[in-house]
């Protein structure tokens, strides 16, 4: 039985938090067995926003030493540099003359993104920030995908894909698999440690906000112990008890307990209690990820041919796809 193609993409953008582990790093890996998977580290969405060069090629090789340290398995899902691939640009720009302005200037990433002034420079926004959404469509239209698992921020630009798919296929004849979304479930959504109202960021102002897979122990110590709580006592899940709540929750997601056994655990005691066991309980589970990081992150050229296996392995697939498309709008 031919397994289902699942194609996902995640930036090169700075540091990478529990959020990310639990929200899509854990996914893929459990992904990749039951899935023909496909994942790609797509610096070309990255550089939408001003990048420093030196930082991108590092965050590059961080994020996949990051990667491969949490489980994915290169023999299982290719893992491919997003800009090695031409094809990308390429069907990019082809899609550019289908897509339609309105529909971009429709998209909600875009719109906050050019309100942040973080992402511009003497109030300059890209033409590269407008069309993220159709370099994402070619990302996945490239490798007749199935399914594309993402959050719930991705899923406007997922069903633009789709709409710019059957679009296609209607002027021009069956040519692009028109994919499915899968949502991941909201429970592996984590909220800033400094202000659990708002989701756990990279770019959060202080670093208090989130635990990077990287953190030394020292580091997940300060921060759980100064992570905002309440002036509650008992230690429930409660979601209206926002503080608690998560790091409640984070505790679940690493330890596999159930709420009721982590209730118990935790009865008659106080939050400096919860506080202290849930960082020695990070520390201990990041370890062996920091292990494997530190021996990946050290051996360059070992990454340069993982990656560089992933994109052989991938580029046939576009090249076949790039190659039918431009038949059918009569480029020879
Ligand atoms: P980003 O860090 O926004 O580039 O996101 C990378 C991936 O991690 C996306 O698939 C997000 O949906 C996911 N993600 C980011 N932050 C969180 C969070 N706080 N909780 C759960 N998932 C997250
Ligand atoms: N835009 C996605 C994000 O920020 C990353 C991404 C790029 C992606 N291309 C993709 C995700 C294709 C799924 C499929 O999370």
């Amino acid at each position: 039985m031919n397994k289902k193609r699942v194609f996902s993409g995640i930036q090169p953008s700075g540091i990478i938090h529990i959020g990310n582990y639990f929200g899509a790093i854990t996914q893929w890996v459990k992904m990749q067995d039951d899935f023909d998977a496909i994942f790609s580290i797509v610096d070309l969405h990255a550089i939408t926003v001003p990048q420093d060069p030196k930082k991108l090629k590092e965050n590059t090789y961080k994020l996949t030493a990051i990667l491969l340290a949490c489980g994915i398995d290169p023999k299982k899902a290719p893992l491919f540099i997003q800009s090695r691939i031409s094809a990308h640009a390429e069907l990019t720009w082809i899609l550019n003359t289908i897509a339609t302005i309105g529909e971009l200037e429709r998209m909600t990433q875009y719109k906050e993104k050019i309100q942040n002034s973080k992402f511009k420079i003497q109030n300059f926004s890209s033409v590269g920030l407008f069309d993220y959404p159709v370099l994402m469509a070619a990302d996945i239209l490239l490798y007749n995908t199935d399914v594309v698992p993402v959050g719930e921020d991705q899923k406007q630009h997922v069903e633009l894909c789709r709409t710019l798919a059957k679009r296609f296929n209607n002027r021009f004849g069956q040519t692009f698999k028109v994919p499915q979304i899968q949502l991941r479930k909201e429970a592996a959504r984590i909220m800033g440690l400094d202000n659990p109202k708002k989701k756990m960021s990279k770019s959060a102002e202080s670093s208090y906000n989130y635990i990077a897979l990287a953190d030394s122990p020292d580091d997940i110590k300060r921060k759980i112990m100064k992570a905002q709580t309440d002036s509650g006592k008992e230690i429930k899940f409660d979601e209206n008890r926002q503080g608690l709540y998560n790091l409640l929750m984070i505790y679940k997601l690493f330890s596999e307990k159930t709420e009721d056994e982590i209730e118990k655990k935790f009865s008659g005691r106080g939050y400096g209690d919860l506080k202290k066991e849930l960082a020695e309980l990070i520390i201990e589970k990041l370890k062996p990820i920091q292990i494997k990081y530190q021996k990946l992150i050290t051996d360059k050229s070992h990454l340069d041919s993982i990656l560089s296996s992933g994109a052989d392995k991938v580029c046939p697939i576009a090249q076949k796809t790039l190659k039918d498309v431009k038949s059918k709008i009569g480029l020879i």
